[in-house]
């Protein structure tokens, strides 16, 4: 489906921007929502380069393009072009999605929003919990950021490149002091001696087509967990979440986080409210979508 069966004179455009773009889920999630809603706006995909990233925000807000997701590799980049940045999506440090304001784009990120919400759904709470985060790159910031508002009690970071789990856990560790934030390689799983741990994993290591891959492959590991999440939704099962289900953990991937953080883009860019009904239908259609393409 999309909106293009619509197009008319007051027909507004939104889209996506970034470098791959061929693969994103995000215009046929816009254009269900925009289609079912009753809005009169279509949703593109847009290649932008890195060195083009500027010229392409200036066009596109002289175009009057009402609304654009950022991803990789402008989900920082763009944060120096903007009219007003949003302040949580100035403390994770990265902004995905822009609003149309009167000089320029205003910025948000709804990416932690859409998995604290995707966790809610599972009736997971982070409250007081204790979390292991994989990976600290661009995704791990949103979802450490998403631990601390939710006052979780501990927050370990592991990554293979250790400095930059450092990193990220000591400017956590400010912005939320009741939050104990702690960082090692990927083998610091071995010193987590108690049992129950929610862990989410933010890598792109089990990601296509890197599929059959997990960062963490011992059993062992997987014996201490409760709940396993996952940010990645293609493969729908990654290996991680096989091996955690394999040790009777609790397991879910990154499907209903795209989902939701796409629906609150779409409640921002067009002041609406989108209902749990839709987002069930628009749930059903996209996993129609991924399974024409598995
Ligand atoms: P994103 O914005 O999607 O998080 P990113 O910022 O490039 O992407 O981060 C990718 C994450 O996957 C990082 O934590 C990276 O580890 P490094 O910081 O050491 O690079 C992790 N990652 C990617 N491939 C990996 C692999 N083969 N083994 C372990 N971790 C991997």
């Amino acid at each position: 489906m999309s909106g293009s069966e619509m197009i008319g004179g007051n027909t507004c455009l939104c889209g996506v921007m970034g470098d791959p773009i061929a693969h994103t889920l995000s215009p046929a999630i816009h254009n269900y929502l925009a289609k079912t809603l009753g809005v009169d706006s279509v949703y593109v995909p847009f290649h932008v380069k890195k060195e083009d990233l500027k010229d392409a925000l200036r066009g596109a807000h002289g175009l009057g393009i009402k609304g654009m997701n950022v991803t990789v590799p402008h989900k920082q980049a763009v944060m120096d072009y903007l009219e007003y940045l949003d302040r949580d999506a100035a403390e994770i440090g990265a902004v995905n999605t822009l609003v149309k304001g009167e000089t320029g784009y205003r910025g948000y990120n709804t990416d932690w929003r859409g998995l604290g919400q995707a966790l809610a759904w599972e009736g997971v709470s982070l409250t007081g919990a204790h979390v292991v985060i994989l990976g600290a790159g661009g995704a791990a910031n949103a979802v450490a950021y998403l631990c601390g508002y939710e006052g979780a009690s501990h927050v370990t970071i592991l990554n293979r490149t250790l400095q930059k789990a450092r990193i990220l856990a000591e400017r956590m560790a400010e912005k939320f002091p009741d939050t104990v934030f702690s960082s090692d390689g990927i083998l610091g799983w071995k010193k987590l001696t108690g049992t129950g741990y929610l862990c989410i994993q933010t890598t792109s290591w089990g990601m296509r087509p890197n599929e059959g891959k997990a960062v963490i492959e011992d059993e062992e590991f997987y014996q201490k967990l409760a709940v396993a999440a996952d940010i990645v939704f293609s493969p729908l099962e990654t290996k991680y979440m096989k091996l955690a289900a394999a040790a009777g953990v609790k397991t879910f991937n990154g499907l209903n986080m795209l989902l939701l953080q796409a629906v609150w883009a779409f409640e921002l860019m067009h002041g609406v409210k989108v209902t749990e009904e839709i987002i069930t239908g628009a749930r059903a259609y996209l996993k129609e979508i991924l399974k024409d393409e598995a």
